[in-house]
């Protein structure tokens, strides 16, 4: 740590520990009235050190603090910042918290900005001096590095995908978005427009699209490396816009719904991150990408449409739009013989007043999928909560003259009636092979949370990537 030369030490005191042998500035803390609260942080310019209170040296508070410095500093003139390796349960976790953590923070959206604001800050070092009696272990330190910076840059990409607007982001472009990765990467692709959709009886897909001047995709990546052992299918909503169709949303329920992309675009952040960690199972990225706008061609309610799979949906409201998109993009990915199909969505606006606006709704069949999915949602930093099916709630779904409703006809727990709405296009071979994430909270916000900013916030990437990486390991 001594040897390195930067404009700025960030120092870390941890759990008000302000005895610590790092602690130099003691008599200057003091008259600043500095205690080493969380979130409490101090610069002594003269010095060249920021002390940052934290609360604990686990992945979660390293890398939310990591990304409050950095968003506070980004407007300051240092050049350089060094900050010392603090262990969390291993290096490996504490470097890859402290890597997350400052590529997150720095994020800033400014495509719309004629003036984009500058940053000089250019180089941070982690400085693995030994800690706590421990010897660092440089290759685990270096590869978390490498991995956490990959993950990390993947979920501003998607980030950047999101905040776009529904003019400059439409479901063509978001084929464009998937040719230019599959060109980058060695990721393979196909496309399919409305005529496939339609030939293939997607009839729920296709009828979500019919007001917008732009055409509905069907979007699949795949990632397929020699001698796989597993094979995952991911499907992702890609709305690229939600007016709500001929069930209008309100003007200001409509405002931010250019969001309702993001889990079609954390697959394609997903696809991206899988593809550069070279990750040794095969992954299908299915993105359904689709404008439900009003227009004299829009779909009603009272209509009835015909999914993938046969099933006749009695629509009763078309801002329930996005399970039907699924519908069909779960019947197509249940065809590639998986041996797990997940997917992520922003579905319900009942998901963020069940669980808050920070955690991820997770619901399925099966306890032991959703139980791997809460531990990569905790080792990535992400929030998840259960909604639990139960044998009363399917009935709600139930329609007087299709097969299903589409909303439910009661008035409560509205995240898991979509739930279980998907789950009539899940086969009955595939119902515990299938899990059902719900990011209509933490996907994008008013203001900055965490390792968030306002905005879109990637929410979901971190958590699959962990989820497909362990499955790697086994
Ligand atoms: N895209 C919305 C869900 C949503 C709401 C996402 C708020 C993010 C923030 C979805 O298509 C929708 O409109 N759902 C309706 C369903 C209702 C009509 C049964 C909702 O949640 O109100
Ligand atoms: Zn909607
Ligand atoms: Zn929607």
């Amino acid at each position: 740590m001594k040897d390195v030369v930067a404009d700025l030490e960030l120092v870390f005191v941890v759990n008000k520990k302000l005895d610590h042998k790092w602690v130099k500035d003691r008599d200057n803390l003091a008259k600043l009235n500095f205690k080493g609260e969380a979130e409490e942080s101090a610069l002594l310019p003269e010095g060249g050190r920021l002390y940052v209170g934290i609360e604990s040296m686990s992945h979660d508070d390293l890398r939310i603090a990591c990304a409050e410095t950095i968003r506070a500093l980004i407007s300051k003139n240092f050049k350089t910042i060094k900050l010392g390796m603090y262990f969390a349960k291993s290096e490996f976790e504490g470097v890859g918290a402290i890597v997350e953590g400052c590529i997150l923070g720095e994020y800033n959206f400014s495509k719309y900005k004629s003036k984009h604001a500058k940053t000089v800050l250019h180089k941070i070092f982690i400085c693995c001096d030994d800690y706590s009696g421990r010897k660092i272990n440089f290759k685990n330190a270096q590869l978390a590095l490498k991995q956490s910076e990959i993950i990390a840059k993947n979920v501003n990409f998607v980030r950047d995908i999101v905040n776009q607007t529904p003019k400059d982001i439409t479901p063509l472009t978001m084929s464009k978005i998937a040719k230019d990765l599959s060109k980058q990467t060695r990721l393979s692709l196909k496309i399919f427009g409305e005529k496939y959709i339609k030939e293939k009886g997607m009839g729920a897909m296709h009828a979500v699209s019919l007001a917008s001047p732009y055409p509905p995709q069907l979007i699949h990546l795949i990632h397929k490396p020699k001698n796989a052992q597993r094979k995952i299918v991911l499907v992702g909503k890609g709305l690229t816009y939600d007016t709500g169709g001929l069930s209008l949303k309100p003007s200001d329920a409509m405002l931010t719904m250019k969001m309702d992309k993001a889990g079609g675009c954390v697959i394609f952040g997903v696809m991206k991150t899988i593809a550069e960690l070279n990750l040794p199972i095969e992954v299908h990225g299915i993105v359904g990408a689709v404008e439900n706008a009003i227009g004299k061609h829009a779909y009603k309610p009272d209509d009835v449409l015909r999914a993938k799979n046969s099933k006749t949906i009695e629509i009763k409201n078309t801002d329930a739009e996005g399970r039907l998109v699924l519908a069909d993009c779960l019947c197509y990915g249940q065809e590639l013989k998986p041996d797990i199909i997940i997917d992520i969505a922003t579905l319900t606006g009942a998901c963020i007043v069940a669980l808050g606006e920070y955690t991820i709704g997770v619901m399925g069949h099966s306890q032991e999928l959703k139980s791997m999915i809460h531990k990569s949602a905790e080792r990535s930093g992400e929030l998840t909560g259960d909604l639990p099916f139960n044998r009363y709630l399917p009935k709600l779904i139930k329609s007087k003259i299709a097969d299903v409703a589409n909303v439910s006809s009661g008035k409560w727990g509205g995240a898991i009636t979509a739930g279980l709405f998907l789950s009539e296009f899940i086969s009955d071979e595939y119902k515990d092979k299938w899990a059902h994430l719900d990011i209509a909270g933490p996907s994008f916000a008013d203001n900055a949370w965490g390792e968030n900013p306002i905005g879109a916030s990637g929410s979901g990437l971190r958590l699959l990537v962990d989820y497909l990486c362990t499955l790697s390991k086994k």
